[in-house]
């Protein structure tokens, strides 16, 4: 097999075999296949596509590149859940209690990664104690005896990606559904769940900002997961503003807890229960997701959620008592209303400006090196369709520095007031099941 016909026959747009897509994967992880001739490769993948049975080979080679995690000493059917990315997004910190509330064993491998804030390890590392080094024989211990267990991410799981991720980012083929579907599901399969729930976002401050695209790549996604063995759906779900009202780390704790005791945002609130309701209803643990619904529903209301995440707190070695005193959380030295400059609607919050206002607080990381300020961020208080007068606070700002004028400017930048009525944005554009 020569990697030029390969190419060749891709560049025709005829489908490759299995064993080509297998001979690429493995060539490119162990540097007998050149960079250039893998770029050249993407590019024709780019523009020519790939059926789904490509995919799904394209997939599995990747996680045959590496390490994969065995979850198998896990009793029960274990659900994992992904999202493409947003900002504010608190939905880890309340689905894993959430569903594990009810039996679903959530074997959650995190990282802390770049980005507007940090990851959930370090969004949690917000709890004075809280600790994610733990083995592997003590994490499948956790989840037995709690249902839910959080670790850092460890071993090599999907070096195929790492090497090809690196190489689409500087060869313009970043953006390419069979491309993006097989990336990500490389490394949800490799992770070892059995079901997985993809939140797959849309709007400003998505990935795929599209709406049509957003679905393309659920479908492709789903088709993956399916044909590879591991049930799964996705929602789309909307990121035109922030998810909820916070965005930081120990305000997304706090935030968290409020949702698991029934006091969270209505649009936070709403995902996490769709979301929660289809790791349910894959977790075998109800019929249909109304009556997972309702189940979930019962155990905000009666305090089983809460308590959940109360055991799982101090399983990890964290201080249980800023779960009922959310003000022993770090506090950042000055809390600096925003207020609104005239008196209308809310039209526009931009997502990404407002995840970047809370990088420059030093919520998030913009290098592996950076350190993170566990209590910076923002709290809205408003969101789109809410009505709000001139002088009214629009948000807060957490910081621990008062020279931040550059962060009121753009938060004043991401917030557009109207002069006329503006409806609330649709936070659930459906799901795909197959
Ligand atoms: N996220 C990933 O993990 N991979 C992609 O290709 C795009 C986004
Ligand atoms: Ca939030």
């Amino acid at each position: 097999m020569r990697m030029y016909d390969i190419i060749e026959k891709k560049r025709n747009g005829k489908e490759l075999t299995n064993e080509e897509i297998r001979y690429f994967i493995d060539g490119y992880t162990n540097g007998e296949i050149p960079d250039y001739q893998v770029s050249s490769l993407l590019m024709t993948i780019y523009f020519q596509d790939m059926n789904e049975r490509e995919r799904a080979e394209l997939t599995s080679a990747m996680v045959d590149s590496g390490d994969k995690i065995d979850l198998s000493g896990i009793t029960g059917i274990k659900v994992d859940k992904h999202s493409t990315g947003g900002v504010g997004d608190t939905t880890t910190l309340v689905l894993a209690p959430l569903v594990a509330s009810l039996g679903v064993p959530v074997a959650k491998m995190s990282g802390r990664g770049l980005g507007h804030t940090g990851g959930t390890i370090d969004k949690l590392e917000s709890i004075p104690g809280f600790h994610v080094e733990i083995t592997s024989e003590e994490f499948i211990q956790l989840v037995n005896k709690n249902k839910v267990a959080v670790v850092g991410q460890s071993g090599n799981l999907t070096p195929a990606d790492k090497k090809l991720y690196s190489l689409r980012d500087v060869t313009a083929t970043v953006n390419s559904i069979p491309l993006i579907a097989s990336s990500i599901m490389s490394k949800k399969i490799a992770s070892g769940a059995d079901s997985i729930v993809l939140d797959v976002k849309t709007g400003s401050g998505a990935f795929m900002q599209k709406l049509d695209d957003a679905k393309e790549l659920a479908e492709a996604m789903v088709s993956i997961g399916n044909q590879v063995g591991r049930n799964t759906m996705a929602v789309i779900s909307d990121m035109s503003q922030p998810l909820g009202n916070a965005v930081g780390n120990a305000l997304e704790i706090k935030e968290a807890i409020d949702t698991l005791k029934g006091n969270g945002p209505d649009d936070l609130t709403e995902l996490c229960l769709v979301l929660g309701s289809q790791m349910t209803v894959l977790a075998g643990k109800a019929e249909t997701t109304e009556e997972a619904r309702k189940l979930l529903q019962e155990n905000i209301r009666n305090g089983k959620a809460f308590s959940q995440f109360k055991t799982f707190i101090e399983s990890q070695g964290g201080d249980t008592t800023v779960a009922d005193q959310p003000e022993m959380l770090p506090q950042a030295d000055y809390k600096i209303a925003l207020p609104a400059k005239k008196t209308g609607t809310i039209a526009e919050i931009t997502a990404n400006d407002v995840g970047t206002a809370a990088m420059m607080l030093g919520a998030g990381r913009a290098t592996k090196e950076s350190v993170i300020d566990l209590a910076a961020g923002i709290v809205l208080h408003k969101k789109i369709g809410d009505n709000v007068t001139e002088g009214e606070p629009l948000l807060t700002i957490h910081t621990n520095s008062t020279d931040i004028e550059d962060v009121k400017e753009k938060l004043y930048k991401s917030i557009t007031i109207s002069d006329t009525p503006v409806e609330s944005p649709t936070l659930i554009y459906g799901t795909v099941t197959e």
